[in-house]
């Protein structure tokens, strides 16, 4: 017996009971209380186990306390930590040069969660826009996708079609349009004389990893470089190995002029986020024009050095598409048993479930009793993301605890 089918233990319970009277009720967790992780792993306050398939919503893609991200951090605490950007730091130099070299690019503008990479790219765009392109200051606008999701400011949710993420948050900020995410004809037509950027995920995370058809980004690429304008991918959930590629992008052969990175960059030990362009681009920020206190801090970007240095080494995109293929071919066999549908690249799954099993958020609960750890997405689509430390055996048995609960429930 487990101590979510008997009921809450105690000390869940009061771990519970003190976030819902002191922690702000924005978010609406399953009843388990995380005490400790290692690799594809999370072990509550009772000492249960649960195998973690979201992993941070892709921020611990290289497996709880990775152990060289891990070793990376410990030297560094004991080094120095924080200057700010008043000061140089002997961290941040090589931390930019191996992410540049990484992604192809010039330049990176370190900031820290996802959302301030997202607003610092937009910010990046308009200055280019009206110091580069020409653009009337003030008149810039910006082409996005319908059901996008880039974080939660003022500006990101004003361009958001989700309603939860918008009602009651006005005003909003205008120099925004929205286009069907695939529909590169739409995209054209939304683009103006004044348009700086068109900003996408290359697959929709929390839309439920929706890809697009295989036309639609190069015919994005090719779009923004006749029109003169800056195609912005945001690989915040996407990249740095998720899929099976360093980037998403890369299943098209498409290069961004600007990349959008968060999550997976920190290792999961800090927040790290960063925009990665070309001089011609980043090359538009002045002192004084852009900033941040913890942005490229040291022990950030110690950290950050490291995880680029194991995403240059491979093996991490490997495992992501060799194992991903498992998990796919797996989950595939529950189509027209439970499943409706499956979807994604490398180890990142969208799952849609028969909506006569219920929700997503009751399955996602069901699935936590036997172990498994996943979320859910509107409505009735689930997300498998684990880890890319996984591994074949472990991703049998997510799959087959799956299978169980499907065959329990219907
Ligand atoms: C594609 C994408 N962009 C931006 C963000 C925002 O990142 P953060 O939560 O670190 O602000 C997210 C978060 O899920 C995301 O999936």
């Amino acid at each position: 017996m487990t101590t979510l089918e008997t009921g809450l233990s105690e000390a869940t319970r009061a771990a519970i009971a003190l976030d819902e009277r002191y922690a702000a009720h924005n978010y609406s967790p399953l009843p388990v209380v995380a005490a400790e992780a290692e690799g594809a792993w999370i072990t509550d306050v009772d000492g249960r186990r649960y195998l973690d398939c979201l992993a941070a919503y892709s921020a611990v893609n290289f497996g709880h306390r990775n152990p060289e991200i891990i070793a990376a951090a410990h030297a560094q605490l004991d080094r120095v930590t924080l200057v700010s950007r008043a000061f140089h730091s002997d961290r941040l130099g090589p931390f930019c040069a191996a992410l540049a070299q990484l992604c192809g690019k010039d330049m990176v503008l370190p900031m820290n969660s996802g959302a301030e990479a997202v607003e610092s790219g937009l910010k990046v765009a308009r200055k280019w826009g009206t110091d580069v392109k020409g653009v009337p200051p003030g008149q810039a606008n910006i082409v996005v996708a319908h059901n996008n999701f880039h974080g939660r400011t003022t500006t990101i949710i004003s361009f958001s079609d989700d309603e939860t993420a918008r009602r009651g948050f006005g005003p909003y900020t205008p120099g925004f349009r929205s286009a069907p995410f695939g529909d590169a004809d739409a995209f054209a037509a939304a683009i103006d004389d004044n348009t700086v950027a068109v900003l996408v995920e290359p697959i929709q995370g929390e839309a439920g990893i929706i890809v697009p058809p295989d036309d639609f980004l190069p015919r994005l690429r090719a779009l923004c470089t006749e029109r003169n304008v800056l195609l912005i991918a945001d690989e915040i959930q996407s990249g740095l190995a998720r899929t099976g590629r360093t980037f998403a992008c890369d299943h098209w052969g498409v290069v961004p002029d600007m990349y959008l990175l968060g999550k997976a960059l920190g290792g999961g030990v800090v927040p790290l986020s960063a925009v990665v362009a070309d001089r011609d681009i980043l090359g538009v920020l002045h002192p004084g024009e852009h900033g941040s206190t913890f942005g490229g801090n040291p022990l950030a970007a110690a950290i950050g050095t490291t995880v680029v240095g194991m995403l240059a080494r491979g093996e991490f995109q490997r495992r992501s598409a060799e194992l991903g293929e498992h998990l796919h071919r797996r989950l595939r066999e529950l189509i027209g048993h439970g499943v409706v549908a499956v979807r994604g690249r490398g180890l990142w799954a969208g799952v849609d479930l028969d909506p006569k099993l219920g929700s997503g958020k009751q399955m996602c609960l069901r699935l936590a009793r036997r172990g498994v750890l996943v979320k859910d997405t509107h409505g009735s689509t689930l997300r498998f993301a684990p880890p890319l430390v996984i591994t074949d055996e472990e991703i049998d048995w997510v799959v087959d605890r799956f299978g169980e609960e499907i065959r329990a429930t219907a």
